[in-house]
């Protein structure tokens, strides 16, 4: 542990760097995001790019030129990205960025059905580019240069071989960290690609619900996505997120709509209106496939893939805590540089020792992970992160949020006003060394996680791991895991810890010293035994309902999308 310590002027240097690599001002951090947008500001700036943009299937890239020329008869275009989707052909797409969203209005409601071909005429942001010639004329077009694409085939995730080259070429596990959140996590064009999907489904029922709000929240927006991750949505009729009006803002109205009357079963009511949305999905909606529903679930959802953004969907309706539960993981990773690197790694690694596994199940999912993350982060000597109680005692009268079914989650979104200021300057590769120490030892057995107290609780019941959930504190965030995934988590994390010493002291032995070299973190990846037998392969999926096979039945007819040219 001692051969960790560096000198405080390197810490110094290394801090800089996080700085400057993070836009973030030196005086600003850590403990304070001044200057940066919080997440509401963070939502609605790419709520408004996507109400900016178009995405058109194109034949390739090179198609660029022609749309740019064509599509700028509607507004100004300022900026164009590429991607591609792989299927069994390669299908590209070009996401344009109007000035306003009335240009790109413009240039959707420009947009015709394919004639004989033509599907279920709905418009959205979603349409494809065909040759000249065909159909209507074309507008008389003065040829422009194009600028330059921002990105192309922008959603291609780093090849491994690639990564590991980048990770071996480092010069420290601190480079290595670095570079692994560099390269691996959620792109810009990933997140205004997800406020795309959440826009279509918005605009899709903004006939009977001009007020409704489909707002993205989980790893997509909290910072701690990795390219390709889901996309968790949640639908409200209204634009009701549980703020609290000040009464002298409300101005009451004498007209009143009529309305349907409400189930007196709130949660029925919820599942029947997602059993209707889902056939809307899937009925209606360009590029919406394989509907799945999921509605017996705590918060019930419908699964969908969108085939023109490649994309996994989670939709619900009444999950709003989960969308405040992002904001403080938000909140938590725009505090201090270190938070979300240090987390990919975390995750990243448990991903390959099999501790985390895509599908639900006994064990650890990623957000438990995560907050074991936050946990150990808050209750360190020198704290980096701040208590939840403490977000929650600075909140100001314009911070209250209470959801529909009256969970509190109100806490400050001013970090500044929490006057919280880490004096903590330990390197990442020492706090995931210290991590890994931290939870060989902590006593799952007896002792309750709690991020709103940063400090361990008496276990209030016998599940083999207890995270109190921060939003409902009655509930236990990891319930779900089994005795054996929580021995299994202890063994790794041990293991881990034993691997990260080991590798610190060989880089500490001078070069040239017949010594190989070391690997770093590239050593706490290697499982190459447990990536073909890991235990988690033994259980089974969660139940597919009798509906779900009826949706994948029918999933192949949602599409109508022609080939472009
Ligand atoms: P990946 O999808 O694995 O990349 O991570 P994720 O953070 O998006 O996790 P997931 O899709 O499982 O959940 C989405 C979001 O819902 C999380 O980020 C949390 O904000 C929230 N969430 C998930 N589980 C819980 C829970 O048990 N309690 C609360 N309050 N929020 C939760
Ligand atoms: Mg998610």
């Amino acid at each position: 542990m001692n051969s960790l310590v560096r000198r405080s002027a390197q810490q110094l240097s290394l801090w800089r760097t996080y700085c400057i690599k993070h836009n973030a001002s030196e005086a600003a951090s850590p403990g304070r995001n001044a200057g940066r947008p919080n997440y509401e500001e963070f939502i609605g700036r790419h709520q408004r790019q996507a109400q900016c943009s178009i995405v058109v299937q194109v034949s390739s890239e090179k198609s660029y030129e022609e749309l740019y020329n064509y599509c700028s008869s509607f507004g100004s275009i300022m900026g164009a990205h590429h991607y591609c989707v792989r299927q069994d052909e390669t299908l590209h797409y070009i996401l344009l960025e109007y000035a306003t969203s009335d240009e790109a209005a413009a240039a959707i409601g420009a947009g015709v059905t394919n004639g004989e071909l033509s599907g279920v005429p709905v418009r959205s942001p979603f349409l494809w580019f065909r040759a000249a010639g065909g159909g209507r004329r074309s507008p008389k077009l003065v040829a422009n240069t194009a600028p330059a694409l921002l990105s192309l085939d922008g959603t291609r995730q780093v090849d491994q071989r690639h990564l590991l080259g980048l990770l071996r070429g480092a010069a420290d596990i601190e480079e290595q960290v670095q570079q692994l959140y560099e390269h691996t996590r959620l792109n810009e064009l990933g997140i205004r690609m997800r406020f795309l999907a959440a826009l279509q489904v918005q605009q899709a029922i903004a006939g009977m619900f001009p007020a409704a709000q489909a707002q993205p929240f989980g790893s997509s927006v909290n910072g701690f996505g990795r390219m390709g991750c889901d996309l968790d949505l949640i639908l409200r009729f209204d634009s009701d997120m549980g703020a609290k009006i000040p009464l002298e803002a409300a101005v009451p109205s004498r007209l009143v709509y009529h309305t349907k009357e409400n189930l007196s079963n709130g949660r029925s009511q919820t599942q029947r209106h997602m059993e209707c949305f889902g056939d809307m999905l899937h009925l209606f909606l360009p590029g919406v496939c394989h509907v799945r529903r999921i509605l017996q679930a705590r918060v019930p959802i419908i699964k969908y893939h969108h085939e023109h953004l490649d994309l996994e969907v989670d939709l619900s309706m009444s999950n709003l805590t989960g969308f405040y539960m992002s904001e403080l993981l938000y909140m938590f990773g725009e505090m201090d540089p270190r938070v979300r690197p240090l987390t990919f790694t975390i995750r990243r690694w448990a991903q390959t020792c099999g501790l985390t596994n895509p599908s639900p199940g006994r064990w650890i999912s990623n957000f438990s992970l995560t907050c074991l993350v936050m946990f150990f982060l808050q209750q360190l000597r020198q704290p980096i992160l701040p208590t939840i109680g403490a977000l929650a005692k600075a909140a100001e009268p314009g911070d209250s949020r209470v959801t529909e079914d009256g969970i509190n989650c109100t806490f400050t979104r001013n970090v500044d006003r929490l006057g919280f200021r880490s004096r903590n300057q330990s390197s990442l590769s020492e706090l995931l060394l210290q991590f890994f120490e931290f939870y060989s030892q902590f006593d799952f057995h007896n002792r309750a996680i709690s991020l709103n107290e940063g400090k361990p609780l008496s276990k209030p019941d016998h599940s083999a791991m207890y995270i109190v959930n921060p939003l409902e504190q009655l509930l236990n965030v990891s319930k779900n895991v089994s005795l054996e995934e929580c021995e299994r988590l202890r063994i790794e994390v041990r293991n881990a810890a034993w691997v990260l010493e080991s590798e610190v002291e060989n880089a500490s032995v001078p070069e040239g010293d017949g010594q190989e070299l070391s690997c770093g973190l590239l050593n706490l990846f290697k499982h190459p035994e447990k990536a073909v037998i890991r235990p988690n392969m033994f259980f089974k999926p969660r139940m597919v309902e009798v509906s779900d096979l009826f949706e994948q039945k029918e999933a192949g007819a949602t599409s109508s999308s022609t080939p472009p040219t």
